[in-house]
């Protein structure tokens, strides 16, 4: 087992690293959900966009799912280079004509928002199977964030407006359904889901293609109940006739790699304070939105607050901060078994989905390089950015 400690003491600045192993161990059991289910799986590319790794993504799913023109054109270059036929579905809240245009010579499927968008554009489809994202009006996901069924949800049509529409124009154009109510869930919550989107929408489904059940299926994740995943889509595909596909983004890159960085400054303040190389804010934005607190490896999180439970080896205790002005640009607390120096590595678990794709250079933050450790041991840069990535985007 290769030892990323020793890779992480090489490294001179922040750095993302992939680990192809066990990417490698996540497509597997993505693969087998396909194989047993029937299902067509596609990567989202908003959660993870690392290309240098698609060769090996292509192997195992069918295809890509984008936001627009941008996640398309990469899934283009850079997934069907791998895998012709492979699947390029694109669901936006609203298109501009241009993005159709862009998109629609290489898509296999659209997916609109409304009505509207579907009557003024699907003249131009011409070999793409058209899709409506729809709201079943039901969600489990916490926080309200990413909850896209709350009151007022601008993501998918609902129950009455869909039937409201269906009184002007007809579904003679579109070949599937869409909802995406998910982030991180089990697949209990998509059984009770889809009670939700059968009630409203299973007298739609008669002579339809496929239904995307969207994404936020954590499958790769170590409770993910897989049999009763296989066991849903299969029953859903035999009653109804229809193609199922899944777009997860997060599953893919769940737990394959990290973000290394090191100790700047020590401080204090009430607490010994860490300043690191890494912010929340530009290499994590998640650990600050959702909010969470990363795991460090080697190290416990604690409440500086509260240190009564403090595990008995761990009593180096330290708050972890960014070189950013933002005073809660705070990656968390934490105990280690030794007093950390200026200079220590710090490595951050679980750093490759929905961080890399979200970087910022606020503040001038240099953006960390992208690395992979192969499955042979061989450690590759793949991407290293400076000074001319932070001016070109600001001027
Ligand atoms: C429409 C849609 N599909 C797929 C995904 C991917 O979700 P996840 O990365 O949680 O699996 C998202 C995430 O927000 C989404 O909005």
């Amino acid at each position: 087992m290769i030892d990323i400690k020793q890779i992480a003491k090489k490294l001179k600045k922040p750095c993302y690293i992939l680990e192809e192993e066990k990417l490698e161990k996540n497509l597997k059991i993505l693969q087998y959900v396909r194989e047993k289910s029937g299902a067509k799986i596609l990567l989202a590319l908003k959660g993870f966009a690392f290309w240098s790794s698609f060769k090996m993504v292509a192997k195992y799913l069918d295809g890509i799912t984008a936001s627009g023109f941008y996640e398309a054109k990469l899934g283009l270059e850079e997934f069907r280079r791998h895998k012709k036929d492979s699947i390029i579905s694109v669901f936006s809240p609203a298109f501009k004509q241009k993005d159709i245009k862009n998109i629609a010579p290489f898509a296999n499927h659209i997916i609109f928002n409304s009505f509207n968008q579907m009557i003024k554009y699907h003249h131009l489809l011409k070999n793409v199977e058209i899709g409506l994202r729809v709201n079943p009006m039901y969600s489990e996901v916490n926080p309200e964030i990413y909850n896209p069924c709350i009151q007022g949800s601008r993501l998918g049509i609902n129950p009455f407006e869909f039937s409201k529409a269906l009184e002007i124009y007809s579904l003679k154009n579109v070949s599937g359904l869409h909802f995406h109510t998910h982030c991180e869930q089990n697949s209990d919550a998509l059984k009770r889901t889809l009670e939700h989107f059968i009630k409203y929408f299973g007298k739609y489904l008669n002579g339809l293609k496929w239904v995307n059940f969207g994404g936020g299926h954590h499958i790769t994740r170590e409770d993910y109940d897989i049999d009763l995943l296989i066991k849903i889509i299969k029953d859903f595909k035999a009653k109804y006739n229809v193609d199922v596909y899944l777009e997860p983004g997060e599953a893919i890159g769940w737990k394959c790699g990290v973000l290394v960085g090191e100790v700047v400054d020590l401080i204090h303040n009430t607490f010994d304070i860490a300043i690191t190389d890494l912010s929340a804010a530009t290499h994590m934005p998640d650990c600050l939105e959702m909010p969470y607190t990363p795991q460090i490896r080697d190290s416990k999180i604690i409440d500086l607050n509260n240190l009564q439970d403090l595990p008995k080896d761990f009593k180096y205790c330290y708050r972890l901060g960014s070189p950013s002005c933002l005073a809660g640009d705070i990656i968390g607390d934490y105990a280690f078994r030794d007093s950390l120096e200026i200079g220590d590595k710090i490595i951050i678990e679980d750093m490759i989905h929905y961080t890399i794709v979200k970087n910022n250079t606020f503040n001038g933050i240099p953006l960390p390089s992208l690395a992979i450790l192969k499955k042979n041991g061989d450690f590759k840069i793949v991407k290293k950015f400076n000074y001319k990535d932070y001016k070109r985007r600001n001027g």
